[in-house]
């Protein structure tokens, strides 16, 4: 039978509820999906890759068709190279939807036969991103609910050091 690859790529610096929300939607809806982390050496991140990969190995590591990868380079060759047919991508508000529009258009035009399929994550999330996150905690404010309580946890013992 033919199984279907997704990839979801991101930066995921940190991982939100709302990541973890779309990964659960997509990994229901595809046989196999790789979170793919892009290696950008041009930005300053708040974890480095490796440690993005474990947390989100930590946070996805119960669903048996979820795996956590990296990548450089252009998403659609990273996604033949994995054999995926789609790229996931989440649309929070219509703010996100020309943005995500121009990727999903570049990406069809260099890749014609590559799918990015757009879900919703659950309404609470519809406001919450990593940039936003990074910046309220950072001026001291909580973020429970936003993030997951190990993503909490690892950005207090960055912020203590
Ligand atoms: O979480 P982000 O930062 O919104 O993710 C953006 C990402 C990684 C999906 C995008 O920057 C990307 O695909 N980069 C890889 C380089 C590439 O293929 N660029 C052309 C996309 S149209």
């Amino acid at each position: 039978m033919h199984k279907t690859t997704a990839i979801y790529p991101g930066s995921f610096d940190p991982p939100t509820n709302g990541h973890l929300d779309l990964i659960e939607r997509g990994s229901k809806i595809f046989d196999e999906l790789v979170v793919a982390i892009l290696r950008n050496p041009d930005k300053d991140p708040l974890f480095n890759v490796s440690e993005r990969v474990a947390m989100l190995e930590a946070l996805t590591g119960h669903y048996s068709n979820v795996r956590v990868d990296t990548f450089d380079g252009l998403t659609v060759e990273y996604a033949a190279r994995v054999g995926a047919s789609s790229v996931l991508r989440g649309i929070r508000a219509l703010s996100d939807y020309e943005y995500e529009l121009q990727m999903a258009l570049m990406n069809r035009r260099l890749q014609p036969r590559l799918e990015t399929v757009f879900m919703m994550p659950a309404e609470e999330y519809s406001y919450v991103s990593s940039r936003l996150v990074k910046e309220v905690f950072q001026l001291g404010a909580p973020i429970k609910d936003l993030v997951p309580a190990l993503v909490e946890q690892r950005m207090r013992e960055k912020s203590s050091k």
